[in-house]
């Protein structure tokens, strides 16, 4: 057994059954290739590699064999791997990563030159999906010819994974964002055309000038929510507070504090087509004071008001009918009380149990159209239960 072998579906098997040509140029973004070769088999994806041999001075083609199982195509032979890897029934998307502005240019005016343009041209040709990671100096990215070209690369349908600017650098996308951009091109999009805003982590009430008062929500949901919304095609956005998680590159987000603070956003909701609420806000709101509480007071009191709900806003501006709200309880029955009621009115809810906050499992009971269901998961399968039965 080749030990690329080893690693496969250590992640998911979202790639099971998938080919993906990986497809390396000669920016110093290749080392990246690597890990990025590996992420894709521990998703399942059978990966075959092409490299420029401007590439190959950079990293050795017996690097990529070994990420990969398979030797890499640095030459096209008489066995025209362009066209029997490449093409449509063959594979099921190509990613390029890292792009240089060479290799960018020559697709765009449809040079096929070397193994890699020969694949993605012949790609493009038969409509495999095209993902195009660029990395190069922000000279380069912000030259006339080559901004052009990669509007012509968006015109021609690929996707462009756009780089991180750092500096004077536009340097390549994180790598959970291109896989993330992998999975969305092979997966079924049944809500593409949809505009999903998450709203998600915990709200942090000034106390003072550097206390807050918060919660123990992680944003784990919102970020499986995100993920779920996103590899199923819908356009997605994530409005979050405070998060132990990583908040992801691939989508847009926006920030906030305090519940006040989300408030001031909330007429720009009218966009989407759902709104999942799924953050953890203060029902209690502080006096802030100004400076720093002196640490030795004895018997320290704090007046809380009580905060506006900002779902109650929500229903005003945007209606019930495109609201999925999520209720915590820290008893069973309390919940599926609370829950069924508010189902009454919402698209949807979503009650879990206080006792699952940042867990990677939970208990979570579903409530639509009158009907529910229970079910006990990880959080990521059970985000794909709820966008399941979000329906139309
Ligand atoms: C060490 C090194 C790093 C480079 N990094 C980049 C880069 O990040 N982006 C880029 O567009 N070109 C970069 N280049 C220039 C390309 O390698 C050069 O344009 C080459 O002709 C591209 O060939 P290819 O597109 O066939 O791989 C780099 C060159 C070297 C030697």
């Amino acid at each position: 057994m080749h030990p690329s072998e080893e690693i496969k579906f250590e992640k998911s098997r979202k790639l099971e059954g998938k080919r993906i040509c990986l497809c390396i140029t000669s920016s110093a973004a290749c080392i990246e290739a690597f890990y990025l070769c590996r992420e894709l088999i521990r998703h399942g994806a059978d990966v075959d590699v092409f490299m420029s041999e401007e590439a190959t001075k950079l990293i050795h083609p017996n690097l990529m064999e070994f990420a990969s199982g398979k030797k890499p195509v640095v030459e096209l032979s008489g066995y025209t791997e362009h066209v029997s890897l490449c093409r449509k029934g063959c594979c099921d998307a190509v990613v390029v990563c890292p792009c240089t502005a060479n290799t960018i240019s020559k697709i765009a005016l449809g040079i096929a030159d070397n193994a890699v343009t020969s694949c993605v041209l012949t790609a493009i040709g038969s409509k495999v999906p095209v993902i195009v990671v660029p990395a190069m100096h922000l000279s380069l990215m912000k030259n006339d010819s080559v901004e052009e070209n990669i509007e012509r690369l968006k015109e021609m349908g690929c996707i462009i994974v756009e780089p991180r600017i750092e500096g004077e650098r536009a340097k390549i996308a994180d790598r959970e964002t291109i896989i993330e951009n992998v999975i969305r091109c092979v997966r079924e999009g049944d809500l593409e055309g949809k505009k999903i805003l998450i709203i998600g982590g915990a709200s942090a009430e000034k106390i003072d000038d550097i206390r807050v008062l918060t919660n123990r929500s992680s944003g784990k949901f919102a970020i499986e929510l995100v993920r779920e919304c996103f590899e199923r095609g819908a356009y997605v956005e994530l409005w979050h507070g405070w998060m132990r998680e990583k908040v992801p590159d691939y989508v847009k987000s926006r920030e906030f504090e305090s519940v006040e603070d989300l408030l001031k956003m909330i007429d720009d909701c009218k966009n989407f087509d759902f709104i999942f609420v799924c953050a953890a806000l203060s029902n209690y709101i502080p006096e802030p004071m100004d400076g720093k509480i002196p640490s030795n007071i004895r018997g320290l009191t704090l007046d809380l008001r009580v905060a506006p709900r900002l779902i109650d806003k929500l229903r005003e501006i945007v209606g019930e009918e495109r609201i999925i709200a999520f209720k915590a309880e820290e008893k069973e029955e309390d919940l599926i009380k609370k829950a069924k009621e508010m189902s009454r009115v919402f698209h949807m809810v979503v009650g879990n149990l206080t006792s699952s906050f940042g867990s990677d499992r939970t208990k979570i009971w579903i409530f639509k159209d009158g009907d529910v269901l229970e079910k006990e998961d990880k959080k990521d399968k059970l985000a794909e239960l709820i966008i399941d039965k979000l329906g139309g």
